[in-house]
């Protein structure tokens, strides 16, 4: 009510500055994604927005319908009214649309992060452009009821504008913990105006039983990684290291994220990198343009570089009606920024901070003004926290799921990672190559360590790229893994058998095929047994794609990519299944005693469907550190096991 009281008289009058930069900086897209924005704002202007100065704007602007405003000129807007203001209202009561739905995410134990975009329309029975120069004001509510109509738990009003392309992102706070909870926005200047209907919950707090944890009842995950909308080609993993031809493919409906929402009991959504592709390079944006277009999934934009391209490239991804469906369905916890292919540090596939380096991205960019850019525009689209002061863009976190599990996010991707090698067989196995930095890699071993001192149950890990070890038939490794990083892995792996830090599951995107493994070091057959699983110190699951292109093959069919995958897990010892035809995702049903993984398969990707199967289900015993015996029951419905359960141990 405080917040109503304020905005009343600015919706008929001006509002003092103060309160209309109440209302701005309650919505966190202005903000930067670091907490202690000032020093960053002051280095990094791109990081976030100063919103003194756009109060101070809107409130110039609305006193010019009031006094003279001739001569008056807007450097921000010339486009919108060449500079004339002056039928610009204080806030936009011409009418909003809801134009990408409701999300949330980052959910604690009290609070969560609510997501939407309210972008202004033609006031009705009018086709005046809306005025793009004012802001737009929300309300937010949140309740334990599905139709808002019980008890208000927490609402409030925040601003919106041109300036973070209409998004809006408040922390809703006050919450019960462990709870389902239903949202809404809604026009602060018309109550009926309202967005849909979101799902959200809030985690259970940290020193809630393991067995009390979701009321006594499993808490399921559902795992992504690996979005491409539109058709594109791409290197195989074989092809990438050889750097021989690449292949078309058709990617395209996001019917993983719609079949998590309609048909898994998926309450937590975890998303393990590329959640846009950013890439169609010049080679292939082109060339495939025709292909998207068939299914009717052709890109918008380019290669991304400037802010604008990030967000136009977040807008479209987000109309699918399957990923739209998943955001509104539940809190997601995202990684990766989004910002280029194959990116480390400071540079990319294909541009880095080096003057030839920026020559090679679109209109010039170097590295660093790319990830500024992605950065800024993932922050107002990804209803994801700001972590830490002034930190390299960190986006590690740790999520403490009462004492059944933590949930350890990762940054393999951006925050201090070494050169990603093309020729990764001259660099790899340096000593002093890190994937994920010493600072890192250092807070990485103390969660670990400090969660199992906590007494949590599980440790399941989420990051971008495949842990263990994969030999695809000899030819080569794949670059962009751990593989290329193999210093780093061993560190980790003899920080888990040193420690004894039991019941750790790794999660990883990146390679658009679905690989189980035991952990253990790589190829270490006196260590490990593969047949009993015996000397394992945990479990990686690696996911496929929503839709990008199989690493095995174009489309290839289930019984070719099953010939491939008998292969590798012949090669690879801890490998124990592996698929590489569908695209889909998987979930983890998670209690005190077990650990479910549980694989979906789409049908078909070319429309939109909530065709599937579950191809796998995996089961993990609390304390034993590796797949259960036999692996996946002995069978699945699609891929291939290293055995089906008929072997003597
Ligand atoms: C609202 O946004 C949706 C999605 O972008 C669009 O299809 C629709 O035409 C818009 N409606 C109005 C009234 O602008
Ligand atoms: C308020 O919003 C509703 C629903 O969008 C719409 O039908 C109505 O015309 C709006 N009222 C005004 C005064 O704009
Ligand atoms: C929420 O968790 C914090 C620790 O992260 C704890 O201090 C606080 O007491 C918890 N709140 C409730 C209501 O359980
Ligand atoms: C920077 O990019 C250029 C062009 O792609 C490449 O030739 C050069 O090796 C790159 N340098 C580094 C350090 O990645
Ligand atoms: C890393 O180690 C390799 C091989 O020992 C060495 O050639 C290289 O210069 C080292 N790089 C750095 C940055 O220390
Ligand atoms: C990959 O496996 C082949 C045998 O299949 C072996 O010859 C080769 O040394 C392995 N490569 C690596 C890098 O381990
Ligand atoms: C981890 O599991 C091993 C084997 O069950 C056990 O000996 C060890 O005590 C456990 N470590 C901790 C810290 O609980
Ligand atoms: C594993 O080690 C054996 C020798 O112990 C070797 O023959 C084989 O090529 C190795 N495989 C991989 C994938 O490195
Ligand atoms: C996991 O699957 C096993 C076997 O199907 C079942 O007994 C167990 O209850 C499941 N656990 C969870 C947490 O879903
Ligand atoms: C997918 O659906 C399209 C359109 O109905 C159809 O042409 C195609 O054959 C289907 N693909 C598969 C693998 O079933
Ligand atoms: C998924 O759910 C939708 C709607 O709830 C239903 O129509 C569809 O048949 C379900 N898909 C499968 C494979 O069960
Ligand atoms: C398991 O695999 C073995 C050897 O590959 C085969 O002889 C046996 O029939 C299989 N059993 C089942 C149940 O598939």
């Amino acid at each position: 009510m405080y917040f109503l009281v304020l905005l009343l008289p600015f919706i008929d009058h001006l509002a003092s500055c103060e309160a209309s930069t109440v209302l701005l900086n309650r919505n966190l897209a202005y903000s930067s994604p670091f907490t202690g924005h000032d020093q960053a704002y002051i280095n990094q202007p791109q990081l976030a927005i100063d919103t003194k100065q756009l109060a101070k704007r809107h409130i110039a602007h609305a006193r010019r319908q009031t006094e003279d405003a001739t001569g008056f000129v807007d450097e921000h807007y010339t486009t919108f009214y060449g500079g004339d203001f002056s039928n610009s209202p204080t806030i936009w009561k011409g009418g909003l649309n809801f134009t990408h739905s409701v999300a949330s995410g980052d959910p604690f134990n009290t609070s969560v992060l609510l997501w939407t975009r309210a972008v202004p329309v033609s006031p009705p029975g009018t086709t005046e452009l809306p005025d793009q120069s004012v802001p737009a004001c929300l309300s937010f509510k949140i309740s334990t009821s599905p139709d808002l109509q019980g008890d208000t738990i927490d609402s409030g009003d925040a601003f919106t504008s041109y300036d973070v392309d209409w998004t809006l992102k408040v922390e809703a706070a006050g919450l019960t913990p462990d709870t389902k909870f239903f949202f809404q926005f809604s026009d602060c200047t018309n109550s009926s105006s309202v967005s849909p209907i979101g799902t959200t919950r809030t985690l259970p707090s940290p020193d809630t039983p393991a067995n009390e944890v979701n009321g006594g009842n499993p808490i399921t995950l559902a795992v992504f990684s690996c979005s491409q909308y539109q058709a594109g080609k791409r290197f195989s993993l074989h092809e990438a290291c050889l750097r021989t031809e690449i292949k078309l493919i058709m990617t395209g409906w996001f019917n993983a994220y719609g079949y998590a929402a309609h048909n898994t009991s998926a309450e937590i959504f975890l998303h393990l990198g590329d959640y846009v592709c950013t890439k169609i390079s010049s080679e292939t944006i082109y060339e495939s343009l025709g292909d998207g277009a068939s299914i009717g999934r052709q890109t918008l934009g380019r290669e991304l570089a400037t802010v604008h391209d990030y967000r136009q490239r977040l807008n479209q991804y987000r109309t699918d009606q399957g990923l739209l469906a998943a955001h509104q369905s539940g809190p997601w916890v995202t990684d990766d920024h989004e910002v280029a292919d194959q990116s480390w540090k400071a540079g990319t596939a294909d541009s880095n901070d080096s003057t030839i380096g920026c020559a090679f991205s679109p209109s010039g960019a170097c590295f660093t003004d790319r990830k500024l850019a992605a950065v800024r525009a993932y922050h107002e689209w990804l209803p994801i926290r700001q972590v830490t002061v002034n930190d390299k863009l960190r986006i590690w976190r740790n999520f403490e799921i009462g004492k059944l599990l933590d949930l350890t996010m990762l940054d393999t991707r951006q925050y201090d990672r070494d050169i990603t090698d093309a020729i990764i067989n001259t660099l790899a196995a340096f000593p002093n190559r890190s994937l994920m930095g010493f600072e890192q890699e250092k807070w990485f071993f103390n969660t670990l360590s400090q969660s199992q001192n906590r007494g949590a149950i599980w440790r399941v890990v989420g990051q971008q790229i495949v842990f263990t070890q994969l030999n695809e038939s000899g030819v080569c490794q794949p670059n962009d893994a751990w593989d290329g990083y193999r210093a780093n892995r061993e560190r980790v792996l003899n920080y888990l058998y040193e420690n004894e830090i039991n019941n750790t599951i790794v999660l990883s995107g990146d390679s658009h095929a679905n690989w189980v493994s035991d952990l253990a070091h790589p190829n270490d057959s006196t260590t490990y047994n593969p047949l009993s699983g015996q000397g394992a110190i945990g479990v990686e699951f690696a996911g496929t794609a929503v839709t990008s292109g199989s690493s095995f093959g174009t489309n290839i069919a289930p019984a070719a990519a099953d010939v491939k995958s008998q292969e590798y897990v012949a090669a690879n010892l801890d490998l124990q299944w592996s698929e590489g035809s569908y695209r889909g995702f998987f979930t983890l049903t998670i209690d005190p005693n077990t650990l479910n993984a549980t694989y979906y398969a789409m049908r078909n990707i070319t429309f939109a469907n909530l065709d599937g199967f579950a191809s796998a289900n995996f089961v993990v015993k609390a304390g034993e550190n590796k797949l259960s015996r036999p692996v996946a029951g002995g069978s699945t419905l699609a891929g291939v096991l290293k055995f089906n359960g008929s072997e003597s141990h």
